[in-house]
């Protein structure tokens, strides 16, 4: 059995650098090669794989080929330590188990009055300032939801500082560490203050719990008895903070940008919302299927991670081709996503696609898939239909000139220029 078809490109970098600046690199390669092809990139041999077919076998049916934290490049486990993105097996379920109600069911009943303040608070800034970059302004709100809800960081200044340290944290995931006076270094220095501070809100916590999403998992215990360390928190803590606001915020930003492209989707959305009285509840977020529609659509043409990286830790097989161990496997979201014969007429924006369709599994995966599914996919929808429900009731929104709106993908998949707008409330209209 032979090796898939692609291109190991020059001696050592391989294609990397390619991968990391060309956007296309992906699609020119699956235009050629089909729906699963051979490069290498970061060191290391690799597969992209995409399609229903292949994306079940990587994240589900051929689970045990393939290693999470191998996945990942250093810098990932350097700064985010031995949190949920670098354990495997049984501590990682264990983990998960002890993490996981935080996010869902009743937690996040409780969470909805502390969301929907902010969120308000947001809005009236909005119409204050009139003229802003929306990516911005959704990462500065994104963020003081997490820090308020995960810690409970109830100063805009407290979550500023903190949203800072976050932006230089995040610099570093793509840098090259061995590089003297690299980003990396800051990003490794702001990490170090973010985990001091962690340290603090933890102890206080013990010693007065709350009903924050950190003093849960103070308070989660498995079968056992057992409960997570300190050090186990500090750096759960840290990840779910940065996984939590930045992919949140650029769904955002594509969901707003796409209704301003189709007015025609922007109005049976806000129709919607006239089923509804005043104030927004948590039980009716649950009955809007056409903003469900729309944010599955957002999804499927804008996932803000555009793959997930494994780690080839036993040869495998697939669509007749031999994957030897020590490769590296990508798992292509937003070009599964984007095939035709998943989605006809893939490019465009179309909410009725959504309507009555019974959905192939593993077809739609912006938050993945399987047994490490994302954690935080019910805390995200949640944010996401209230801002949008809040959003469509009682305001307008145009885009300005003068800007580009071709997607950058690293670190997550936004608008170039952040997507600048002109905001008002509906009822000053005409
Ligand atoms: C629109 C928002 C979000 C998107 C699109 C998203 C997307 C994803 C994706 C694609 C994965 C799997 C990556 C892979 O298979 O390699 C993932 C995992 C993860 N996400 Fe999210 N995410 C979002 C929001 C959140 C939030 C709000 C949190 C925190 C509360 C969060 C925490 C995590 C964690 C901890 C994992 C790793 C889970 C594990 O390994 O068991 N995400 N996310």
């Amino acid at each position: 059995m032979s090796l898939p078809p692609g291109n190991f490109g020059l001696p050592v970098i391989g294609e990397t650098l390619s991968f990391l600046f060309d956007p296309q690199f992906v699609e020119k390669r699956y235009r050629k090669y089909g729906v699963v092809f051979k490069s290498h990139i970061l060191g290391k041999p690799a597969v992209f794989m995409m399609g229903a077919e292949a994306v079940e076998f990587l994240l589900s049916t051929g689970f045990e080929n393939f290693s999470w934290r191998d996945g990942y490049p250093e810098t990932f486990h350097k700064l985010l330590g031995r949190s949920l993105f670098a354990q495997e097996g049984e501590e990682h379920r264990r983990n998960r188990r002890l993490i996981m109600p935080a996010f869902h069911g009743a937690a996040l009943a409780r969470y909805f009055e502390t969301m929907d303040k902010l969120i308000c608070k947001y809005l009236v800034k909005w119409e204050q300032k009139q003229e802003f970059k929306w990516f911005e302004e959704f990462k500065q709100l994104t963020f003081e939801i997490a820090s308020q809800i995960f810690l409970g960081i109830d100063s805009s200044d407290e979550a500023k500082r903190f949203s800072d340290l976050f932006a230089t944290l995040t610099d570093g995931f793509f840098s090259f560490p061995s590089l003297p006076g690299s980003r990396f270094h800051k990003s490794v220095k702001a990490r170090d203050q973010i985990l001091v501070h962690l340290d603090q809100v933890i102890d206080r916590r013990r010693q007065h719990p709350t009903d924050d999403a950190l003093s849960l998992l103070i308070q989660a215990e498995d079968e056992s008895g057992d409960r997570l360390s300190t050090e186990e928190i500090r750096v759960q803590a840290l990840l779910l903070l940065f996984a939590g606001h930045e992919t949140t915020t650029a769904m955002l930003t594509w969901l707003v940008l796409e209704l301003a492209r189709h007015p025609e989707v922007l109005e049976k959305a806000r129709s919607e919302q006239q089923h509804f009285d005043s104030p927004i509840t948590l039980d009716q977020l649950s009955k809007m299927p056409y903003l469900d529609q729309v944010l599955n659509e957002v999804e499927r043409l804008h996932p803000p991670i555009a793959g997930g990286f494994r780690g080839v830790i036993k040869p495998f097989e697939f669509a007749g081709y031999q994957i030897p161990q020590g490769w590296m496997a990508q798992y292509s979201i937003l070009f599964t996503h984007r095939l035709p014969e998943l989605y006809p007429n893939p490019e465009k924006f179309d909410v009725d696609r959504w309507k009555d369709t019974k959905q192939k599994p593993f077809s739609l995966i912006g938050f993945g898939g399987g047994s490490r599914i994302c954690i935080g996919l019910a805390f995200a929808k949640l944010e996401m239909k209230l801002i949008a429900a809040h959003l469509l009731r009682s305001y307008a929104w145009d885009l300005l000139p003068n800007q580009s709106l071709k997607p950058v993908i690293i670190p997550t998949r936004r608008p170039k220029d952040g997507l600048k707008v002109r905001f008002q409330s509906i009822s000053r209209l005409d």
